[in-house]
């Protein structure tokens, strides 16, 4: 590692007014963090000079790396061109071209593409969608959801709730009851003697007791990441999600895949959980990988079984009331 440079000092002077993500702060503006002034394919150059490999690639977000000029190009393009528009009363043809390709891409009938700011923003709408699918089919109670220890889902208070990483939870106000969790289903956590097919049963028989626990009519959806990300990278048993979506349907509970980290490549493919693991959820959340961080967006992708369903109630014209500027 080379000598900090005056320009670091002065970068850390100015990072004392940053508030980080997770930061503490007690010890605000105390942390003398690498300052990273450059980006290139794997690789980020720090401001003393040093190159670094960006291991995560962002925070698990810059898929295809940094300075691809390709993406440079076509940002450019098209802030001159057009800038911003308003989703409320226009469309772009960038836009809908986007919602289209994701239609695509997107396993079985995820062909509604809701665009979001960032993951949060994606998970916090799919939850909320589910709140107002069941409302509108006439079934004001069945608005609880089941979650995993370990997971993470966002930062916003709806999504925030449904994280699983309890020693993160202290101080922060979330919503308890309505928000249920199951055990983490870490193959390599399983008590000696007992093979991964018994553990598997295991999870998806905690799945269907908690859900019976509830009460079916009172269970919305079964949110999960394919790939539990920031909670451990753990790869779930053989079988697991497709065992879960089996009881998922057999109660009419929504499966709600959050892709926002394992869409976009991460797993090899452009959705992980088809292709991967067997599974078209009802509803998927994105976001990271699809701009490989270069913009913060997301999308949440709802099948048009709910739509249709929900179309299917009555005539009366029905708001799903969500949005964002950006
Ligand atoms: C699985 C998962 N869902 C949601 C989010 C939240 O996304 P964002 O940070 O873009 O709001 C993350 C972020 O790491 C995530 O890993």
């Amino acid at each position: 590692m080379t000598e900090q440079t005056e320009i670091t000092r002065n970068i850390h002077e100015m990072d004392k007014h940053f508030i980080h993500p997770w930061e503490d702060i007690t010890s605000i503006g105390e942390e003398q963090r690498t300052v990273v002034v450059q980006g290139d394919g794997i690789y980020i150059t720090d401001s003393d000079g040093n190159r670094l490999i960006d291991g995560p690639g962002g925070m698990w977000c810059v898929n295809v790396g940094h300075g691809r000029e390709e993406i440079i190009e076509a940002v450019t393009n098209q802030m001159r061109s057009l800038s911003y528009f308003s989703p409320w009363s226009e469309t772009s043809s960038t836009a809908a071209t986007l919602a289209g390709r994701l239609a695509t891409l997107s396993p079985g009938d995820l062909n509604n593409v809701f665009f979001t700011t960032g993951g949060s923003t994606a998970v916090d709408s799919a939850l909320r969608f589910v709140f107002f699918y069941n409302n509108c089919l006439g079934r004001p109670e069945k608005k609880h959801i089941i979650s995993r220890v370990g997971a993470y889902h966002g930062s916003t208070y709806l999504s925030a709730s449904c994280a699983g990483k309890m020693s993160e939870k202290a101080n922060m106000d979330m919503l308890e009851d309505r928000v249920h969790f199951l055990s983490n289903p870490k193959p390599g956590a399983r008590p000696a003697g007992m093979t991964v097919e018994e553990f598997c049963t295991e999870k998806v028989a905690e799945l269907e007791n908690k859900l019976q626990q509830i009460g079916p009519d009172r269970v919305a959806a079964f949110i999960a990441e394919p790939v539990m990300g920031s909670g451990g990278v753990i790869i779930p048993p053989d079988g697991y999600f497709k065992k879960c979506l089996e009881v998922c349907r057999k109660y009419d509970v929504l499966f709600i895949a959050d892709e926002v980290v394992t869409s976009f490549g991460r797993l090899g493919y452009y959705f992980a959980s088809e292709d991967v693991f067997d599974v078209q959820p009802d509803l998927l959340t994105t976001a990271k990988g699809l701009t490989s961080g270069y913009l913060p967006m997301g999308a949440l992708l709802i099948s048009d079984r709910l739509i249709g369903e929900i179309k299917a109630t009555s005539n009366e014209a029905k708001s799903f009331s969500n949005g964002f500027t950006y």
